[in-house]
């Protein structure tokens, strides 16, 4: 749930590990620092954004250093607690993302051995350890460190007074950046894109050093060697793109990146890589978190109706704790980052039950990628913001694909060309832009909202009641539309607007009788229908036309709706949108 970055070169490394660092924020952002390699070792770090602590230091000539920028996991955000952390000469430094899990116990026994201890971090035990096995070379003392470490971690050492970065992986993502006599480390892609796209994605076990000269990466204290991948992501993709926000940026990439995804997925090379999949199974598990959750209830809804195959969706949350592990012959974890931990968790725990296991994720490399069967890339690019948006749409893309591409019939032609149509009635939806802003700007003055949809509207339902809660603040609740009147109705009132989800498919008559009784209570009806439907004119008080589907493809441009409503009515509302409070892009932590 943090970010760490790490520069070895000839450029001045503050400019360098601050430029990363921001763009690791969305991994988290109550705090960072920076360790600048010198005589002594230049520390600065607060409870700051990084552009705040940009401004606050003064240059220093040095072209080595590490960076964090940190999601509060042990002890509150404040200077002390942020990274880097020091051993007790204040000469070794520490970066880390995951959780050590035995902290405690070693804090205790190196508390006993003379070791002072200032902040609440599990990470400072890492300092001191190195500090104690520290015999004149730093990559040894770190080696010795990480045999007592338990837990996740990517860390990143630097001492005063040798000339490597030290780093290690475990569960927890790193990638090292090659540049021309300069090296890079990082979390995650878009932080180096700016310097450089030549990148080695670190397996599980990974450690080594980088220094001006080169690169080492050890697995089990042997010399390995990883693949060299170039990034096809330009750091100006990774940017806002002239957008006020990552999360509208993102949300307009939608069109182009499903035009993308279709086209891969239809080229002969990926579907036969998934081919294989199903096989005779008729049975499949499918696990994820949040919105990856919603796409996974879609994914689901979609495979039942176009393949002759049974769906058990689970919460992976959830999954982690049922006192017995389901047989399912075989398992889709969908996760956009590829880091949840989660999910990893559940995928894990589905692979010992003998599951064939699939990700469906977005971040090539990514743990989930590594460590599953099958993988099926969504491409949706380099996502930002924390709340996820085209990475949902990806994901539907890819699971719409995965149902359509294993049928042992052919696809209808119908279905094919309205899949391909996608992206257009998805640019349709966003030409309705400035409709939608109207009811955001309306809604922005509720505190409380309610969803309602039914069929494959209702995980869209979800879905906009999280996108709304997550950036706007405004407590909202999602019902399956025949569930309101068992319960939510009671708190029904001119004073809780509903935002009813009402395509032309099987539940259409059905919703409009629910429609009705909402607004016999009172409470204003924001109505998301078929631009050529006219039986629900009279009957809300806000519509959002949006075009005419095949039933089975409504939520790619309902969900568009949702995402669009919530970013107006956060932005009405002063909201940080980008950087929702307590929460981060990637939950790497249980
Ligand atoms: C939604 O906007 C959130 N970012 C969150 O619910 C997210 O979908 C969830 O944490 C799962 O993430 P993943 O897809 O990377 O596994």
């Amino acid at each position: 749930m943090c970010g760490i970055v790490g520069y070895t070169g000839w450029r001045e490394a503050q400019v360098v590990l601050l430029n990363n660092l921001a763009r690791l924020e969305y991994r988290g952002y109550d705090s960072c620092g920076l360790a600048l390699r010198g005589s002594p070792l230049t520390i600065v770090k607060d409870a700051v954004r990084v552009a705040e602590l940009a401004k606050t230091i003064t240059p220093v000539k040095s072209t080595s250093g590490i960076g964090h920028t940190r999601w509060a996991t042990h002890g509150p955000p404040c200077k002390i607690n942020a990274h880097p952390h020091l051993d007790c000469t204040g000469s070794i430094a520490v970066v880390h993302n995951g959780v050590i899990t035995n902290y405690e116990k070693l804090r205790k026994q190196l508390t006993e051995e003379g070791h002072k201890f200032i902040s609440e971090t599990d990470t400072e035990v890492i300092s001191h350890l190195v500090e104690k096995y520290l015999k004149g070379n730093l990559e040894e003392a770190v080696n010795s460190a990480l045999k007592v470490l338990e837990g996740s971690y990517a860390i990143i050492v630097i001492a005063d007074n040798d000339p490597a970065l030290v780093f290690a992986r475990k569960d927890s993502p790193m990638i090292l950046g090659i540049g021309e006599k300069e090296y890079f480390i990082a979390s995650d892609v878009p932080a180096l894109l700016e310097y450089t796209n030549r990148v080695i994605y670190l397996e599980d076990g990974d450690a080594g050093v980088v220094t001006p000269q080169g690169i080492k990466i050890t697995h089990a204290g042997q010399p390995v060697t990883r693949e060299e991948n170039k990034i096809h992501w330009t750091a100006d993709q990774a940017q806002k793109g002239g957008y006020e926000h990552y999360m509208l940026k993102e949300i307009h990439e939608q069109p182009s990146i499903l035009r993308e995804t279709i086209s891969e997925y239809l080229s002969s090379q990926s579907s036969s890589d998934i081919s294989s999949f199903y096989g005779n199974n008729k049975s499949v598990l499918m696990l994820a978190c949040g919105t990856s959750y919603h796409a996974a209830m879609i994914g689901k809804y979609v495979t039942e109706k176009l393949l002759n195959t049974s769906v058990r969706l689970e919460m992976a949350s959830e999954f982690n704790y049922l006192s017995r592990t389901p047989y399912f012959p075989l398992t889709i974890g969908i996760t956009q980052s590829g880091e949840t931990a989660d999910t990893l968790k559940a995928l894990r725990r589905a692979k010992e039950a003998h599951s064939m296991v699939m990700a469906i994720t977005n971040v090539v490399g990514s743990t989930a990628s590594r460590s599953s069967n099958y993988v099926l890339y969504t491409r949706a690019g380099p996502e930002i913001s924390v709340a996820a948006t085209k990475s949902f749409t990806a994901q539907l893309g890819a699971l719409y694909w995965l149902a359509l591409s294993q049928s042992s019939l052919s696809i209808p032609e119908i279905l094919l060309h309205e899949f391909r149509h996608l992206p257009s009635k998805v640019q349709e939806v966003l030409d309705m832009e400035e409709v939608i802003k109207l009811s955001a700007n309306k809604l922005a003055g509720y505190e409380n909202v309610f969803f309602i949809g039914r069929g494959i509207n209702y995980p869209v339902a979800l879905e906009g009641a999280l996108k709304l809660k997550e950036i706007s603040y405004i407590h909202s609740e999602a019902y399956a539309a025949g569930e309101i009147k068992h319960g939510p109705f009671a708190l029904l009132s001119n004073k809780t607007p509903v935002i009813a989800i009402v395509m032309r498919d099987n539940c259409h008559d059905a919703m409009l009788t629910t429609i009705k009784e909402i607004r016999a209570r009172g409470s204003p009806v924001f109505a998301i229908v078929e631009d050529t439907d006219t039986a629900i004119v009279d009957m809300a008080d806000y519509l959002i036309p949006v075009p005419s589907i095949m039933d089975i493809f409504s939520p790619f441009i309902t969900s568009v709706v949702m995402q669009l409503l919530a970013y107006f009515t956060a932005k009405k509302r002063g909201c940080p949108i980008d950087f929702p409070r307590n929460l981060a892009k990637s939950v790497t932590v249980e």
